[in-house]
């Protein structure tokens, strides 16, 4: 039978998953521990709890035992971790303290957020008894990402209204009590609700970028917005308008690691999937993978500032490289990483067919070197969902899709993530082919000559 298992995603062993939890990073290990929505006893959504794995190098995930699980009174939804070197809640110097919302079992629900710390980095866990730790008594208020604001000195809360389009800003000195500092929203995108913030500064620049997902409303259904600006520890004041982290159909909740290494770029991940069909997907006995982790920065374009990602290096999983110059057809395999360099010259399109196979099985990207776009075109990729929101063309205006370019793409055994050398494309999208879809090809249109296109690919083994 064909799981799809991917090799060098993060997918659980068993049962559901949904959005990244908790992302840290151990220096005193060298580990990077990854949290995650799970349902311990099913591969639909339900029950929600903590799940746990671990990687040396963010492409290969040892899973662990259930880090928090759910309890008589509370679901554990998402959150973030922080490393509190400095004892401010009095768990002990260098406790782990997850903070998270606790969803409420009783029939008229409710959520707050609740907090849990860990002394043996974070394989135990102790819910605090005081818990919850900031309740409005609201239905809807969630998924807090807690930082250290260093300017300040306290700790800042990001943590969404969802109903009311909102982020709303925290501030605490002990991570038990929490001060509203202000509130974002709503602004961009508001025909769904908002989930998931996250704020992440870029030192270098003195600029931040806030990001939180929506239910509904991104060209693929639901999505991840951003804004960059200004955060002084109370209030964030965008410098741009919204615009989308990845225009594919499958980049949702994603998270930065906390404590990563000074002077290190942020790093985030997210759940590679969407909610409207994530239960309809083929894979079995697990259910849902997470994107590889990606690089983040931040460029001035003539839209104002943009995210910049860039996958994490395959470069250790790399097998030996294959090229293919000008147009053809290579077997490549399930699981490859592909760099294409093309010079359009006059030609005005550019055709890269992943996954190709019998029944005219493939994924198409196209470049549109005259429109100025790149998409992919998942329609004929295997196995189609019958969803909402699977079909269609995930599209991204991309000046320099006029120019000489070049295309990084991570193919693995059911998911494709499309990136730009300049890092301001990204696409991301889950496949289902068949196992003898292997096929890559490289495909001109229009009547005008290439410059070049080299075509190298990689089989990844991991
Ligand atoms: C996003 C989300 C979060 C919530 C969690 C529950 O996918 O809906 O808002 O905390 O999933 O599993």
């Amino acid at each position: 039978m064909n799981d799809f298992r991917p090799r060098c995603h993060f997918a659980p062993r068993r049962n559901w998953i949904n959005d990244p939890n908790g992302l840290v990073f151990d220096a005193a290990t060298g580990l990077y521990h990854l949290f995650f929505q799970h349902n311990p006893f099913g591969d639909v959504w339900g029950h929600m709890s903590w799940g746990h794995a671990t990687s040396p190098d963010l492409l290969h995930w040892t899973e662990l035992p259930l880090a928090i699980p759910e309890d008589e009174r509370a679901s554990i939804f998402s959150g973030s971790i922080v490393i509190d070197d400095g004892n401010t809640a009095g768990f002990g110097a260098g406790a782990w303290v997850a903070c998270y919302t606790g969803c409420l079992l009783r029939p008229e629900g409710g959520q707050a957020q609740d907090i849990a710390w860990s002394l043996d980095r974070g394989l135990t866990w102790t819910k605090y008894a005081g818990n919850p730790v900031l309740d409005l008594g609201l239905r809807e208020f969630r998924d807090p990402k807690v930082f250290w604001h260093a300017p300040t000195g306290r700790w800042i809360m990001a943590v969404v209204l969802p109903e009311e389009r909102r982020v709303a800003f925290y501030a605490s000195a002990n991570l038990r009590n929490w001060t509203l500092q202000s509130q974002f929203g709503p602004t961009g995108c508001t025909i769904a609700i908002w989930e998931c913030p996250d704020l992440i500064h870029f030192p270098a620049l003195d600029r931040w970028l806030l990001k939180v997902d929506t239910f509904e409303g991104h060209p693929a259904g639901s999505g991840a917005q951003c804004w960059v600006g200004r955060f002084d520890g109370v209030r964030f004041e965008a410098d741009t308008d919204a615009f989308w982290a990845d225009h594919g159909s499958d980049f949702y909740a994603a998270l930065s690691f906390a404590s990563l290494p000074a002077g290190r770029p942020p790093v985030w991940m997210a759940w590679m999937n969407q909610h409207a069909y994530a239960k309809h997907t083929p894979t079995s006995p697990w259910r849902g993978a997470m994107s590889l982790p990606r690089e983040l920065g931040l460029a001035q374009t003539p839209e104002g500032w943009r995210l910049l990602q860039s996958p994490v290096s395959t470069e250790a999983l790399r097998g030996e490289a294959r090229h293919l110059v000008g147009a053809g057809l290579v077997d490549a395999g399930e699981v490859l990483e592909l760099r294409w360099e093309l010079d359009p010259g006059e030609a005005d399109a550019s055709t890269l067919d992943l996954r190709c196979g019998p029944g005219g099985e493939s994924t198409q990207i196209v470049i549109d070197h005259r429109g100025g776009m790149v998409w992919i075109d998942r329609s004929r990729s295997g196995h189609i969902p019958s969803a909402a929101h699977w079909q269609g063309r995930r599209e991204q205006a991309w000046a320099g899709a006029r120019g000489p370019l070049a295309l990084r793409v991570i193919v693995d055994r059911c998911s494709v993530e499309v990136f730009s050398g300049d890092g301001l494309v990204a696409l991301t999208e889950v496949i289902y082919p068949g196992p003898a879809s292997q096929g890559v090809a490289v495909l001109k249109q229009g009547p005008g000559d290439w410059r070049l296109s080299v075509l190298t690919c990689w089989p990844l083994n991991a």
